[in-house]
């Protein structure tokens, strides 16, 4: 399809593209646009931003995907471990699989990296098919913790570990406060 995007690293000059994205993908919610751009810019500015991808359609940005640095433990040893916030596809091309490619590229990016785990706090349903498990997200400590507070091992052979903290990196702390 002429129009199927390609999932690249996103580039500065992407910023203001990424941003009408993600505004208009929230704005479309139950729960409205809430800062979540902001909450980008904050994170990359911190240097806490591991992993940002886009959906590149011909040039247009179609969607966009940040994995931040997660501080914590797991198991009494430093947390090596990425969040997954904010992912966003344009509401005029979303259902058609952006999403799903965007998150399993961003995925394997982190592999690459060795990063050990990722968690999100997100839709039950939609989630676990990447491999995100609430039982893993359950061992961890985190101001999230519940029922969509979901983890995975980036290795699926790996061990689980048997507990630990799992905190998103500070510019989530500061979310509505700096708005
Ligand atoms: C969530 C989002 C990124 C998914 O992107 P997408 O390209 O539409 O997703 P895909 O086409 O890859 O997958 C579609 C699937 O996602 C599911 N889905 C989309 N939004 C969902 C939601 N809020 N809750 C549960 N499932 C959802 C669809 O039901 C569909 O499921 P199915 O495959 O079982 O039919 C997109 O809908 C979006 O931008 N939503 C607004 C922003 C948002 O809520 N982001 C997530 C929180 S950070």
């Amino acid at each position: 399809m002429p129009d199927t995007p390609v999932i690249r690293s996103a580039r500065a000059e992407d910023a203001g593209a990424i941003d009408g994205v993600i505004r208009a993908a929230f704005a479309a919610t139950a729960h409205g646009y809430q800062g979540e751009a902001d909450l980008v810019r904050m994170i990359e500015a911190d240097g806490d931003a591991l992993v940002s991808l886009v959906a590149d359609a011909g040039g247009a940005i179609a969607g966009h995907v940040l994995f931040s640095r997660m501080y914590g433990e797991a198991d009494g040893a430093a947390l090596s471990a990425a969040g997954l916030a904010p992912v966003a596809v344009s509401p005029d091309r979303q259902g058609r699989g952006i999403g799903d490619a965007l998150i399993r590229a961003g995925l394997d990016a982190l592999r690459d990296r060795g990063v050990a785990m990722s968690f999100v706090l997100g839709h039950a349903a939609y989630y676990p098919r990447f491999g995100y498990s609430p039982e893993l997200g359950a061992r961890f400590a985190s101001p999230f913790a519940g029922p969509h507070f979901m983890a995975m091992m980036l290795d699926s052979g790996a061990a689980w570990p048997q507990g630990g903290r799992a905190d998103y990196a500070p510019a989530f702390g500061r979310l509505g406060q700096d708005l």
